[in-house]
C-alpha cells in the first residue's frame, strides 16, 4: 500500500478531499474523544482537465429519502442489472439505457478511477454570464482613470454574449441605459434613500424578466448542438457584443463626481444606495439566475443607507479600539443594511465583488457579508493604478486551456453520507439552503442544520470545510470491513453556460478506537486539521473577538496533545508527538499570533479581508496564511526553507518570506550594505548580482499567479517595512522568562485569570511548547 502521505496526495489530487482523519472512528463516543472533530476540505470544482466528457444525466439511487448518484463504491449486480446504493443499500435497476454494460463494458462512473465525475445536463438552458459594473466616481483623476483603463481591458476579457451594465455613483446614483447608438441615457437616483425592488423596477420602467424563458424540455441527442438561450434583455443589461462600442466610449467619458467638495470634507458617496439599486435591478430582471455585481470603491460611504462615516474628515472610520470600546456609530446599522442586501443577493444567486482601493478603510468590515454570503471577491488595495489591483482583475477573467473563464455560477452543493455519520454543517463563502433532512446532526458546527449550501459563485480553488459527527453507538459495532462514505454533489453553471453536476463520492475504513487508535492516528492529516481548527476558530471569533476564542483554541490544542501524546504523567520532559502530529502545535501557534486573531494592529476593513480569504482559499494556500514560508538565499549553496524564526535572519542571507497576503525580500546587513555600494552593477561581482536576483525572481513567479496579487515588499535589516518580517517571525531570541501560568497558555490577552498573571507579550514557541507540554502532561490540568 502506499503510504498515508501519497494517499492523502492522491485523493486531493483526484477528489479536491482533504479529511482531518483517514481512518474513522466507529462509535460516537469515541469520535468525540479525538478533539480535532471528522471534517474535510472540499473543493468543488477543482481542475480537473483529464475528467471525461459525459452527456447524460447521472443515475439516482430509487429510495426517496436518498437518491444517491451511482457511484464506483456501488456493488452492482452485472446479471441481473442491478446496483446496491452504499449509502442505504437500496437495490436498483439499471435505466434501460444502460442494458449493454457488463463487467468489461462500464460507464465510466463505475469505474474505481472516476471517484470524482462531472455530468453535462444537455437539456438545460444554457446561460450567458451577467456582469454588472457598480463604479464610484469620487476619486481624483488618475485614479479614475487608471479605473477606466481596467474596466474597458476587462471588456476585451468577457465573452461576447455576456450580459453587462453600468451603475456609476457619487453624490448620486446613475443606472446606464446601455443603447447601440452610443447615445447615452441614464436615470439618476438619490443616494440618500432606500428604495425596494418594486420601486426600483417602476422607476427604471422594467418589467420582470424573471429567470427567463422556460428550459427546452426536449431530450437533445448526442452530438446535437446546445441551443444558446439568451434571456430577454434589457435596456440595462445588454450583450456585449451589441454594446461593446458604446460601452467602451461610455466608461471613457466616465468624469470624477461633479458635486463639489469643500474643505476638511469627504465626498458625499452612496456607495450603500447603489449596492441595494444594482441587488434590486438583477433582482427583478435575473432572479434565481447567476449574475455578478463588481463594484469599485475609492473610499467609504459617506451618506445615506450603508453609511459607515460622515462627511466630515475631523472624524476617522471606526477602528477596532472604537469597536471593542462600543464607539462606532454608524457600524450595527451600516452592517445591517448590507446583510439585508447579502440576503437578497445570494438568495437570487447574485454574487458581489469588492474591490476597495483607498489609502483608507471604505468599510470592507460592514460590507463583507455582500461577499461572504455569495463567493464573491474581495479586493484591498492603496490605488486603482496599482499592480496589485490591475493584476488581481485581470485575474479574475482567467481562462482554462480550453478558453472557458475559471468563473462558475448558482451552484448548490450536496452533501450525502453513511448512516453512521451526520452531517453538522459546512464553513465557507456560502449561504445554507435550510433544507434539512435525516441527515442533519443536531450539533452545528459553522452553517448547519441543512444537507445544501448555495455558492453564487466559486473559482477552481473555492474551498468549503464540513463537519460531520459519528453517531453510530459504541453497543452497534460496524461489520468488518465496512467503510463510512461521502457524497458531493455540486451542481453548478459553467463558464461556457452550460449546467453541470460534479459528484465526488468518498470512502474511509472505520476503526474501533478503543482497541487500535493507532489506525486512527496514523491517517490524521495534520495539515487538513490545521486548516479546519483555523475555519472554526475565525468562525468562533467573528462572533465573539474576545480571548475566549484564543483560549478555546489552547484547550483544543492541549487536550489533542492529552489524547495522542506519548508521555508519564507529571513529568513534561517525557512528553513526545508522533510524527504525525509533530506539525500541529505550530500551525496552532502561528494561528494564534496572526492577523487571524490578533486584530488590534490592523483595522477593522484588514481583518475582514484577511479572514475572508483564509475561508475560501484550499488547503496549501491556507496554510500559507497560518504559517508563512521563509527561505533563505546566501553564497552558501541552493535557496533553502528556514525555520520562521529570529534566528534565520543572518547579516550575509537574502530572505524570501510569503505570507500569501505579502511577498516580502528582506536583505541581511552585509548584504544591504553591498546592495547600498552597488556591487552589482561591478562585472567582478556578478555572482552578488545573481543573489540578488534569485529572490526577485522567485518572487516574480508567485506575483504572477497568485489571487489576489500579494503585495510587494523590499527591505532591509533596519528597514521600516521590516517589521512586517517581524511580526511574523518566532520571537526566539526575545526574553520571556516572565510569563506564569494562567487558566490557559502564555500570550492571552486578558490581564488577570483566576488571579494568576498572564503574559501580554509575545512568547516564543520553544517557551509556548514548553507551557504546552506541562499542561499536557499534568494531571490536574
Ligand atoms: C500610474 O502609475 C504609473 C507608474 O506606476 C505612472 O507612470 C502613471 O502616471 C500612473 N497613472 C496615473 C493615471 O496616475
Ligand atoms: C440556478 O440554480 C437553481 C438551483 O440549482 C436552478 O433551479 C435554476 O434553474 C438555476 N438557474 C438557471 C438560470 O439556470
Ligand atoms: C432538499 O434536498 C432534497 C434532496 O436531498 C431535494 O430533493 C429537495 O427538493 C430539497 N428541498 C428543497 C426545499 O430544496
Ligand atoms: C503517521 O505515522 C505513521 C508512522 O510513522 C506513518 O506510517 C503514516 O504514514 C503517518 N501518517 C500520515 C498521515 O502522515
Ligand atoms: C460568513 O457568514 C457566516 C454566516 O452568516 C458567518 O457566520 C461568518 O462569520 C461569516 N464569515 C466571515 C469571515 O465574515
Ligand atoms: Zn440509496
Amino acid at each position: 500500500m502506499a503510504t498515508y502521505e501519497e494517499y492523502i496526495q492522491q485523493n486531493e489530487d483526484r477528489d479536491g478531499v482533504r479529511c482531518t482523519w483517514n481512518v474513522w472512528p466507529s462509535s460516537r463516543i469515541e469520535a468525540t474523544r479525538l478533539v480535532v472533530p471528522l471534517g474535510c476540505l472540499y473543493q468543488p470544482i477543482k481542475e480537473r482537465p483529464d475528467l471525461p466528457p459525459i452527456q447524460y444525466d447521472p443515475v439516482l439511487c430509487t429510495r426517496n429519502n436518498c437518491r444517491a448518484i451511482l457511484n464506483p463504491m456501488c456493488q452492482v449486480d452485472y446479471k441481473a442489472k442491478l446496483w446496491v446504493c452504499n449509502f442505504c443499500f437500496q437495490r436498483n435497476p439499471f435505466p434501460p439505457q444502460y442494458a449493454a454494460i457488463s463487467e468489461q463494458h462500464q460507464p465510466a462512473e463505475l469505474m474505481p478511477g472516476f471517484s470524482t465525475i462531472e455530468y453535462t445536463i444537455t437539456r438545460a438552458q444554457c446561460m450567458p454570464p451577467i456582469y454588472l459594473l457598480v463604479v464610484d466616481t469620487c476619486m481624483d483623476d488618475d485614479e479614475l482613470g487608471a479605473l477606466k483603463d481596467s474596466l474597458q481591458m476587462s471588456l476585451s476579457l468577457m465573452p461576447p454574449n455576456a450580459l453587462i451594465g453600468l451603475i456609476t455613483f457619487g453624490k448620486m446614483v446613475q443606472v446606464h441605459e446601455l443603447g447601440t447608438e452610443g447615445c447615452s441615457k441614464s436615470y439618476v437616483f438619490r443616494g440618500t434613500k432606500d428604495l425596494t425592488a418594486k420601486q426600483i423596477q417602476d422607476m427604471l420602467g422594467i418589467g420582470k424578466v424573471g429567470a427567463a424563458p422556460a428550459p427546452q424540455q426536449q431530450q437533445m441527442r448526442p452530438g446535437q448542438q446546445q441551443q444558446q438561450m439568451v434571456p430577454a434583455a434589457n435596456r440595462f443589461l445588454q450583450p456585449l457584443s451589441k454594446c461593446d462600442m458604446s460601452l467602451t466610449d461610455l466608461i471613457g467619458e466616465l468624469q470624477k463626481d461633479p458635486w463639489p467638495v469643500p474643505q476638511g470634507k469627504r465626498s458625499l458617496r452612496s456607495t450603500g444606495a447603489a449596492m441595494s439599486i444594482a441587488v434590486g435591478l438583477l433582482e427583478c430582471t435575473y432572479a434565481n439566475t447567476g449574475a455578478r455585481i463588481m463594484m469599485f470603491l475609492g473610499g467609504p460611504c459617506s451618506q445615506g443607507p450603508g453609511q459607515v462615516v460622515n462627511d466630515d474628515l475631523k472624524q476617522p472610520i471606526r477602528s477596532h479600539h472604537d469597536i471593542h470600546k462600543d464607539n462606532a456609530k454608524y457600524m450595527k446599522k451600516g452592517i445591517k443594511h448590507y446583510e439585508g442586501l447579502a440576503m437578497r443577493a445570494a438568495s437570487n444567486s447574485h454574487c458581489v465583488d469588492i474591490y476597495s482601493c483607498a489609502l483608507d478603510q471604505t468599510g470592507l468590515m460592514e460590507m463583507k457579508q455582500c461577499c461572504n454570503s455569495t463567493g464573491g471577491h474581495m479586493v484591498m488595495g492603496d490605488s486603482f493604478n496599482s499592480s496589485l489591483f490591475k493584476q488581481t482583475f485581470q485575474r479574475v477573467f482567467a481562462k482554462d486551456p480550453k478558453g472557458d473563464l475559471k468563473m462558475a455560477f448558482n451552484a448548490t452543493l450536496e452533501v450525502k453520507c453513511s448512516r453512521e455519520l451526520k452531517i453538522q454543517g459546512g464553513i465557507g463563502s456560502c449561504v445554507s439552503l435550510n433544507n434539512k433532512s435525516s441527515l442533519v446532526s443536531d450539533t452545528e458546527i459553522g452553517m448547519g442544520n441543512t444537507v445544501q449550501w448555495k455558492m453564487c459563485t466559486l473559482n477552481p480553488s473555492t474551498t468549503i470545510a464540513l463537519f460531520f459527527e459519528v453517531v453510530n453507538q459504541h453497543a452497534a459495532p460496524i461489520p468488518q470491513g465496512g467503510r463510512g462514505c461521502i457524497q458531493f454533489i455540486t451542481q453548478y453553471q459553467h463558464a461556457n453556460g452550460q449546467r453541470k453536476i460534479r459528484v465526488t463520492t468518498i470512502a474511509r475504513n472505520w476503526a474501533d478506537a478503543t482497541a487500535n487508535l493507532h489506525h486512527i492516528s496514523a491517517g490524521f492529516d495534520q495539515e487538513a486539521a490545521a486548516v479546519l481548527m483555523s475555519r472554526m476558530v475565525v468562525y468562533r471569533a467573528e462572533s465573539d473577538d474576545g480571548p475566549d476564542v484564543l483560549r478555546w483554541v489552547d484547550r483544543m490544542l492541549i487536550r489533542l496533545c492529552q489524547k495522542f501524546g506519548e508521555y508519564n504523567r507529571d513529568d513534561p520532559n517525557s512528553f513526545r508527538l508522533s510524527e504525525n502530529f509533530s506539525l500541529y502545535p505550530q500551525f496552532m501557534y502561528h494561528l494564534r499570533r496572526s492577523q487571524f486573531l490578533q486584530v488590534f494592529n490592523n483595522s477593522p476593513d484588514e481583518t475582514s479581508y484577511y479572514r475572508h480569504m483564509l475561508m475560501r482559499e484550499d488547503l496549501t494556500q491556507s496554510l500559507i496564511m497560518i504559517q508563512p514560508i521563509l527561505y533563505s538565499y546566501s553564497f552558501n549553496g541552493p535557496p533553502e526553507p528556514v525555520l520562521l524564526d529570529t534566528s534565520s535572519i543572518q547579516p550575509d542571507r537574502i530572505l524570501l518570506m510569503d505570507t500569501f497576503f505579502q511577498i516580502l525580500i528582506f536583505h541581511g546587513e552585509t548584504i544591504a550594505q553591498w546592495r547600498n555600494l552597488k556591487y552589482q552593477d561591478m562585472p567582478e561581482y556578478e555572482n552578488f548580482r545573481q543573489l540578488l536576483q534569485a529572490p526577485v525572481d522567485d518572487a516574480q513567479e508567485i506575483l504572477q499567479t497568485r489571487f489576489p496579487m500579494p503585495r510587494y515588499i523590499d527591505t532591509e535589516q533596519g528597514g521600516s517595512q521590516a517589521r512586517f518580517l517581524l511580526s511574523k517571525v518566532n520571537p526566539s531570541q526575545t526574553h520571556n522568562n516572565m510569563y506564569a501560568y494562567g487558566g490557559g497558555m502564555p500570550g492571552t490577552m486578558t490581564s488577570v485569570d483566576g488571579g494568576a498573571p498572564v503574559l501580554t507579550d509575545d512568547v516564543s514557541l520553544q517557551v509556548f511548547m514548553d507551557h504546552l507540554k506541562k499542561l499536557a502532561v499534568s494531571s490536574t490540568a
